[in-house]
């Protein structure tokens, strides 16, 4: 290579790769807020957290997730490890959660295990508003124990609860069921569903017509508008469930009611991934655009089986948390705290001294405060504080500290008052609460 040719590729720019970004401050805050109020929420339906590996043996997801779904068929990112094994980065965290149950003896615990999860997911989307190839899911699992409905509800009341908490409103709660894998059941409604398929083939985009054979009901899912009215004449589900998956939708519904969570049907939702049975669901929330699912879910009751545990009901969901952060952004609930509380103007080597023990204190106190590494003139510190936002500059000079009063100007209002130490902070306390 030759020199210039050298210093042209050091010069080019070094980007994040597509579909992934840097989330920065202020904006870390809201994310900061809506994780906390997931742990708090969460853990009064006696959830607790696990932490699972970012990287899994491929296996998994194309055993859980279903090697013919978009997820596992083209957007896992999957290399080869040096022992060869073809390791991916998950693509979502239900696979992990059923390993992790099983690999460490789950079933021994009290039953049902109820887990909650938050962290970075990859799949690779074609990038949009709300749609990256690294997001982030806050989800949670409920493992074991009894399929009642009673579970179903009570894990949407939980979902309906954070929601509300974290202060995302309009969003609606769809829900569906998709019975259970049998003849008299999904089976036989999926044999139906292709054979109406086949008869309105030539009507369908090429997406819809492969998945006629690979996967029928995905052709519901379908979003292209032209398919809209020829998916409106298809079968419901609803009609074919078998009379245990009928009785149990219908407790669902009635256990949403009692719990007063608001609900509407959607027979056309039947997720993109293979291991739900009966109950789904999805949260749709405002200023969204066409990503405007905040949430997915639904119950498993294969899946820990299928990876080779003991028979297992599961439900469970995630929430997409970029989502969730767009919407409450969007809907004007997503301020955060911009700039320091409070910037100490020092001029001379002994208010220095006196800064550096306010600054100590102020930080003790829980304040937010900026001290300038060198001294600057009053009149350029105060332009600083402005510039980051501060709300009080606490200026120190040779009269401030022979005086031992220091002068505290508020920055909106230009107002100035002087304190003893002590009564500043409590002065600053005051204006905080
Ligand atoms: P999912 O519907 O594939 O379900 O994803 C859940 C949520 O993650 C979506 O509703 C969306 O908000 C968010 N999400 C998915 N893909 C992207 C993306 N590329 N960019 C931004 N956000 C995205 C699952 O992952 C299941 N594991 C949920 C579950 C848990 N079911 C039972 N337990």
């Amino acid at each position: 290579m030759s020199d210039a040719t050298a210093k042209k590729e050091q010069r080019r720019k070094l980007q994040a790769i597509k579909g992934t970004r840097d989330i920065l401050p202020p904006e870390t805050q809201l994310w900061n807020r809506v994780e906390q109020t997931a742990h708090e929420v969460f853990s009064t339906f006696g959830c607790g957290e696990i932490r699972l590996p970012i990287f899994e043996p491929t296996e998994l997801f194309a055993r859980a997730v279903g090697g013919e779904t978009d997820i596992v068929s083209k957007e896992m990112y999957s290399f080869d490890d040096r022992d060869e094994t073809s390791i991916s980065l998950r693509p979502e965290a239900t696979a992990s959660v059923c390993r992790a149950y099983i690999e460490q003896g789950m079933q021994q615990l009290p039953q049902p295990v109820k887990l909650y999860y938050m962290g970075p997911m990859f799949r690779r989307e074609r990038p949009q508003k709300g749609r990256y190839r690294q997001f982030y899911q806050i989800g949670a699992e409920i493992l074991g124990g009894t399929d009642a409905p009673a579970i179903d509800a009570e894990v949407i009341e939980m979902l309906m609860t954070y929601f509300d908490k974290v202060g995302l409103h309009g969003a609606t709660l769809y829900i569906n069921s998709i019975g259970h894998n049998a003849e008299n059941c999904r089976r036989g409604y999926v044999a139906q569903l292709k054979s109406a398929l086949e008869k309105v083939k030539d009507q369908l985009g090429p997406d819809s017509q492969r998945r006629i054979d690979t996967n029928p009901l995905r052709v519901l899912d379908s979003k292209l508008e032209s398919e809209q009215a020829i998916i409106a004449t298809l079968p419901h589900i609803a009609d074919h469930l078998c009379d245990e998956c009928k009785t149990h939708y219908a407790e669902v519904k009635r256990q949403l009611e009692v719990r007063g969570v608001l609900y509407q049907e959607n027979w056309r939702l039947v997720r993109g991934l293979d291991y739900y049975m009966r109950t789904t669901f999805e949260i749709t929330a405002p200023g969204l655009g066409s990503q405007n699912a905040v949430c997915g879910g639904g119950r498993y009751d294969g899946l820990v089986e299928l990876l080779g545990g003991p028979p297992t009901k599961g439900i469970g969901f995630a929430i997409g948390e970029d989502r969730l952060i767009l919407s409450l952004q969007e809907c004007g609930k997503g301020d955060v705290q911009q700039g320091r509380d409070v910037y100490i103007a020092w001029m001379g080597e002994r208010a220095y001294a006196a800064a550096v023990h306010a600054a100590k204190d102020l930080r003790k106190a829980g304040f937010s405060v900026e001290l300038p590494p060198v001294e600057q003139k009053f009149g350029k510190a105060l332009g600083q504080a402005d510039k980051l936002g501060a709300k009080y500059a606490l200026i120190l000079g040779d009269n401030e500290v022979s005086e031992a009063l220091w002068t505290l100007k508020t920055l909106a209002t230009g107002e100035q008052q002087k304190f003893p130490e002590p009564e500043l902070i409590d002065y600053l306390k005051k204006g905080h609460q």
